[in-house]
């Protein structure tokens, strides 16, 4: 599976903040918004992944992520011109994806719960179709909403509807299979004007093919489109890493655990932020991980 992480857009709702950084730049407590949808997608299993943005944005994701060579990935770019819909991430990802499933991640989207990696990996498992995310929320109409019949069969969706079926938002994360290229390639833009992800899993729905996993209440899916928004995210974060003594979304730490790199190489990542709290977190993360078996393989496939 391929990875999508769609972080264009201006970012306007987040003005003056955003006039000169990229809103999936911004820190979220002690990181950039962006390690959170890239740690999901890592979690995931996935190694090879595009980022797309807007073109000022460019030379700053470049200067934070690189290649991703140093985190055991393959990261490439590409520029979105104007924010045509999040469904053109597939005509500009289409090269990325090839002729492989893909999973598409909203780059301003934030995800933390239990069993979050089980979850990911299971649904990621021979896609069949389109795997949705629902999340109930108290303002639906903000929202796509998927509706879901007695047996938990998705049976509508619905892009910010006045009236909505549920209260089951639909994330900003998703799992397809290689049809979505075509899909999005026929895709008529809405009445404003852009190629609506809605419309993608519309098709699905139509076909029988669209799968609603429920992310339930014990989940938080934040939200980072204001600025209390942003900043409740961080306290979020905050308070989390401190009460626990772990960190959320430690992209290396992510990748030592999932063996895309190993302690030594975590170790070096690390010492590089040394002067920060986070940086002596990835030094004692790599310091604590079993030494590696030289039995069996240094990463995963
Ligand atoms: O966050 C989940 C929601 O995301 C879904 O429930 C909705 O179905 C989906 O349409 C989307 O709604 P939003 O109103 O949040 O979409 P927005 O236009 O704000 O875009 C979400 C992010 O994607 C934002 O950070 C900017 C980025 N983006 C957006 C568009 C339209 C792009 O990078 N390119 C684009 O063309």
């Amino acid at each position: 599976m391929k990875g999508i992480i769609l972080a264009g857009g201006h970012g306007t709702r987040l003005r003056p903040v955003t006039l000169g950084v990229s809103k999936q730049l911004l820190p979220v407590y002690d990181k950039p918004l962006i390690y959170h949808p890239l740690s999901v997608l890592m979690l995931t299993g996935i190694r090879e992944i595009l980022v797309i943005c807007a073109p000022d944005d460019l030379d700053g994701f470049r200067r934070l992520l690189g290649d991703g060579r140093e985190l055991g990935l393959t990261l490439d770019y590409a520029i979105q011109d104007r924010p045509r819909g999040l469904a053109d991430a597939f005509r500009i990802g289409a090269d990325h994806v090839g002729g492989d499933s893909v999973a598409l991640i909203l780059g301003d989207n934030i995800f933390h719960g239990p069993g979050f990696s089980e979850l990911l990996t299971t649904a990621a498992e021979d896609v069949d179709g389109c795997v949705l995310f629902g999340y109930p929320v108290h303002d639906p109409e903000r929202y796509g909403v998927g509706e879901v019949d007695e047996h938990g069969r998705l049976v509508s969706i619905e892009e910010k509807p006045a009236k909505p079926r549920s209260d089951r938002a639909i994330t900003g994360l998703y799992f397809y299979d290689n049809d979505v290229l075509d899909i999005a390639k026929n895709l008529a833009p809405s009445p404003r004007g852009e190629l609506e992800i809605t419309d993608v899993n519309r098709h699905y729905l139509a076909r029988g093919k669209a799968r609603l996993v429920d992310l339930g209440r014990g989940f938080a899916w934040l939200d980072t489109g204001t600025h209390d928004s942003l900043s409740a995210a961080g306290q979020y974060v905050q308070i989390l890493e401190h009460r626990q003594g772990v960190r959320i979304a430690c992209v290396e730490e992510v990748a030592l655990r999932m063996g895309f790199i190993g302690p030594e190489q975590c170790h070096r990542l690390g010492e590089r932020l040394a002067k920060s709290p986070y940086g002596q977190y990835v030094m004692d993360v790599a310091a604590r991980a079993p030494e590696p078996d030289p039995h069996t393989p240094a990463s995963r496939p």
